[in-house]
């Protein structure tokens, strides 16, 4: 009998060799090859037949609410019939706790199992008794065998399935270990083939590992149809589920939820709580609108300037690219003459919010300034535009929407790039243009 092949395969990244490696190529990682035997190879199966665009039939009702809105939206507008969303984050940030809130409204569907590797059934009842979930319809099964789990599935049929997690789930025709990337691409892509043959949603967690990236990541990144991701400072109440990927809806969307006492409280209008400590009159915060996916948040931004105490001053920045603040610590020195050589520089987004976008450009600069100069922006004032390396400031995208969600709370002053400012409606509220940076920080602080 042949001798059954094997591969080595990195367990950080998913790279496979045919011999084993003390450093993975692709991702640089040391000592991360294992063993793995080799997938056999999937039975053919009957072939398609083509079919005209207008020939296929697609129901309009496929999607389903899972009762929590800002989890809807994440998953663009529901859960559908047969998809696999992978729902990934930190150890302790709340996955499990999402999840099975979401199992109580999804129950309307009918029977809902929630398989635990992780967990036994009666923690999972204590933690259901906390969140006020008591739907006969969530079957709980504390099994980590994927044979078992399939079966088990077939018997009882279930409308949707929860696997918590997927790195303790093993199939028994591998011999790697749980955990291993063989196991969970092989676990991941046979519930994948359940969910797809019976039409049943499948939600995975998995856990990030210390690399921030879900172990076996690429993997099964490309095999499900929406990947979320749960993030939050564990020091602050506030989490925020990301739309990484998303088949049936568009990504960079997100739903805001806080961890209450008793599970997960949606964040209807994460704006004002954004802002509801923030300092007035205080040198060095300012607000800026920023969007993400379809919906404008308004974030307070800090800067602390100091002098530096040592020779090469420090520069951190939490929740914007440090890269980019560089940048922008640059323009001002050149272009408003600020010595900032010699000068500690701390910027950080309040709320534990992450924020990609140029957009947020002009408000580093102004509270970078304030801070500096140590005079406070008024409060009633925002601010966004793209800073280029000329000082000039750019338009950028969604203006008016910004700008109105600026107004629903109260804010009357918005200095913006001036081909934003042209287009004003009836509003109340006044809005300035400002060509380039020395114009803008002159009408932030007079
Ligand atoms: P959990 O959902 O178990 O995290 P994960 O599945 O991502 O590992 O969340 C656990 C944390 O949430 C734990 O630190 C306690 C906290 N928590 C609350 O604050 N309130 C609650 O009602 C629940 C259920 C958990
Ligand atoms: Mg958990």
């Amino acid at each position: 009998m042949p001798r059954a092949k094997t591969l080595f395969q990195c367990q950080s990244c998913g790279h496979t060799s045919p011999k084993w490696l003390g450093k993975c190529p692709d991702c640089g990682e040391w000592n991360s090859y294992t063993e793995e035997q080799q997938v056999t190879k999937l039975k053919r199966q009957k072939s398609a037949e083509p079919v005209a665009l207008p020939d296929i039939t697609a129901s309009k009702d496929s999607r389903f609410s899972t009762g929590i809105t800002e989890l809807d939206r994440t998953l663009g507008g529901g859960v559908v019939l047969g998809s696999v969303v992978l729902i990934g984050g930190d150890p302790g940030i709340g996955k499990s706790t999402l999840t099975l809130q979401s199992l109580e409204g999804l129950t309307k569907l009918g029977k809902v199992l929630y398989v635990s590797g992780e967990e036994s059934p009666e923690q999972i009842k204590m933690r259901a008794e906390r969140l006020n979930i008591a739907s006969a319809d969530i079957i709980i099964l504390p099994e980590t065998s994927l044979e078992s789990i399939i079966t088990i599935a077939q018997k009882i049929n279930p409308r949707l399935i929860v696997i918590d997690s997927i790195q303790t789930i093993f199939s028994l025709e591998l011999p790697s270990a749980p955990g291993s990337v063989g196991q969970i691409r092989d676990c991941a892509t046979k519930l994948m083939f359940y969910a797809k043959k019976h039409g049943t949603p499948l939600f995975i967690i998995g856990h990030v590992t210390k690399e921030g990236a879900i172990a076996g990541p690429k993997v099964l990144e490309h095999i499900v149809d929406t990947v979320l991701y749960f993030e939050g400072d564990k020091g602050n109440p506030f989490r925020i589920l990301r739309t990484v990927k998303n088949r049936f809806g568009s990504t960079n969307e997100i739903g805001v939820f806080e961890m209450m006492e008793s599970g997960l409280k949606e964040v209807s209008n994460p704006s004002q709580l954004f802002l509801s400590e923030r300092p007035l009159n205080v040198p060095g915060s300012v607000v800026t609108v920023s969007i993400e996916g379809t919906r404008p948040l308004l974030v307070e931004i800090q800067a602390l300037v100091t002098a530096s105490s040592f020779g090469v001053p420090r520069r951190t920045a939490i929740g914007v690219d440090l890269n980019r603040v560089n940048l922008l610590v640059a323009v001002l020195d050149k272009r408003l003459g600020m010595q900032l050589g010699g000068m500690d520089i701390y910027v950080n987004v309040v709320g534990g919010l992450k924020i990609n976008e140029p957009a947020v450009d002009m408000a580093v600069m102004a509270a970078i300034t304030s801070s500096f100069r140590n005079q406070a922006i008024e409060a009633g004032i925002y601010t966004f535009g793209e800073v280029g390396l000329s000082g000039e400031l750019r338009a950028i995208s969604q203006a008016e929407v910004r700008i109105n969600e600026a107004a629903k709370l109260g804010f009357t002053r918005g200095i913006v790039p001036v081909s934003n400012s042209s287009n004003k409606e009836n509003r109340d509220i006044e809005i300035i243009g400002a060509k380039n940076v020395e114009d803008a920080v002159q009408i932030l602080m007079f």
